[in-house]
């Protein structure tokens, strides 16, 4: 079978979260005996020089998109074996970052889908699944049963739907909408892509996808329910035959605490208990906090947005910080915690690190330096970071929500099962406990720890498992 991915990220060209880790690791764990994965993303200016470097031009057209004729390039690269197809415009795609939080998101993304479609039978390449994520290919699967089913090209190629985030929907009035989907009245219904008066790009991936999945079983619950569900709790019910929950991997060549080229030491899970403090002093040193080896130490990686439970933190944070403990932040998004975070490094100087950047360097020292991973989250459609600090032997303090409750087992210290803390409800005391119960395991019973640790890295959650689930539902497409 042939499969397309077509996403607005992808490791390692472009990175904004755990989006780009999925659509750029999970094509490389199909069985490649029955699988043609490829991936399709825009060729973003900020795509660093080094991979444009290796970009092979492949050709041009233009495509008739809001009355003119656009500009569409098309450039490959191989990595890893996998064909990652890249889309160009130089109108949509320059620019610092790859989105701009603006109108201007919506009609890129719209351009986007519309040229990945056209884009196929001048690649030659006619895909059985277009496998779209998030709502910037949401109109891909309206297209494939509106304007490009005329074609006999696109009439049996299916789509999947998967939902990394519900949050963000592509939302704008109902005209705006329409004008960059190019699609007819009759899309415009309670039932199609209007929501709650406005046009929904996101929706329509939804409503006309044949399969829809997004990425644990227990997000895939919670999204019928109106908490989680961001308006769209009753049309994930009323698809709920065709809604799976297929929980992340990560790519455990490039999380590898034995052989991260990035960290302090490298160590597995035989040598942790010796090697993994070397990590601890290394960047209590590099970050000028102050160097001792015994200290607890939590960490945050994380986008600083409401999603990840910050607020929660922001509740309690002098009681934490004048605890016997490190806490180390890295992260960028809303200036409200970036400017928290910084006032608590200022105000503690000595225990507490605010890293306010983005740098995959600096996270994979922090993944392997901590002790402790902080991860409160207000929903987490599964979290790929506790993923990561599970394999490096960093235990996960998390909100029992959506993937943190599927990959992370709490603690039982009587039958001495669990590979992390956690919490139940959305409720700052209940996080501090939980720190706290965590930080006395820490000191009090180290080799209960340790224990922990154990079971915690003998967890297996690479994306083997995960691959076979998406073959699983291509194969009843
Ligand atoms: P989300 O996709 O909601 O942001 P995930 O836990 O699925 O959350 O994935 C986040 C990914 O982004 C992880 O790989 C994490 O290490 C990475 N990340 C987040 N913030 C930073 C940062 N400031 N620097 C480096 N990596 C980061
Ligand atoms: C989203 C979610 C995160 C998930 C990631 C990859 O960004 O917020 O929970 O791990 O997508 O699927």
């Amino acid at each position: 079978k042939k499969i397309l991915f077509v996403a607005s990220e992808g490791v390692p060209f472009i990175k904004t979260g755990g989006l780009a880790d999925v659509v750029g690791s999970l094509p490389k764990y199909f069985d490649k005996e029955k699988y043609d994965v490829r991936v399709m993303l825009p060729y973003y200016e900020c795509i660093p020089a080094r991979y444009k470097e290796q970009a092979e031009y492949l050709t041009n057209f233009y495509m008739d998109y809001m009355w003119q004729d656009r500009y569409v390039g098309l450039f490959k690269i191989e990595h890893e074996g996998i064909p990652f197809y890249f889309v160009d415009n130089e109108w949509y795609f320059s620019g610092a970052k790859p989105y701009t939080d603006q109108y201007f998101d919506l009609e890129k993304f719209a351009f986007y889908s519309k040229a990945v479609l056209s884009a196929l039978p001048v690649l030659d390449f006619k895909p059985d699944v277009v496998h779209c994520h998030d709502w910037q290919t949401g109109l891909i699967p309206v297209h494939l049963k509106d304007k490009f089913r005329a074609n006999p090209f696109y009439r049996d190629i299916k789509s999947v739907m998967t939902i990394h985030n519900l949050k963000f929907q592509g939302v704008w009035s109902v005209d705006v909408i329409q004008r960059i989907s190019e699609l007819s009245d009759y899309y415009f219904t309670p039932d199609k892509l209007e929501s709650y008066s406005n046009g929904n790009m996101l929706k329509g991936g939804i409503v006309y996808a044949d399969k829809v999945t997004t990425v644990s079983n227990t997000y895939a619950q919670e999204v019928k329910m109106p908490f989680y569900g961001e308006g769209l709790d009753g049309l994930m019910r009323a698809r709920s035959h065709d809604l799976w929950g297929i929980l992340n991997g990560i790519d455990y060549e490039e999380y590898d605490p034995a052989a991260d080229p990035f960290i302090y030491q490298n160590y597995d899970a035989r040598t942790f208990r010796k090697e993994k403090g070397k990590n601890k002093t290394g960047l209590q040193r590099e970050l000028g906090m102050e160097v001792n080896p015994k200290k607890f130490m939590i960490g945050i990686v994380s986008r600083l947005t409401d999603q990840k439970g910050l607020d929660l933190v922001q509740a309690v944070m002098d009681q934490i910080c004048t605890e016997d403990l490190q806490f180390v932040i890295l992260g960028t998004g809303d200036e409200k915690y970036e400017n928290m975070f910084r006032h608590y490094d200022w105000k503690y100087h000595d225990s507490v690190s605010a890293n306010i950047y983005y740098s995959e360097t600096m996270s994979h020292k922090v993944y392997a330096a901590c002790d402790a991973f902080l991860m409160p989250s207000l929903f987490e459609p599964c979290g790929l970071s506790q993923i990561i600090s599970l394999r490096y032997g960093t235990v996960p303090i998390v909100r029992e929500t959506g993937g943190l409750k599927d990959t992370v087992e709490p603690y039982n210290e009587y039958d001495s099962t669990g590979t992390g803390f956690s919490f139940a409800n959305y409720n700052a005391h209940e996080m501090l406990g939980s720190i706290m119960y965590a930080k006395n395991t820490y000191y009090n019973k180290k080799r209960e720890w340790n224990k922990i640790i154990d079971r915690g890295m003998a967890k297996d959650f690479s994306w083997t498992s995960s691959a076979q689930k998406y073959e699983e539902l291509y194969s009843v497409l």
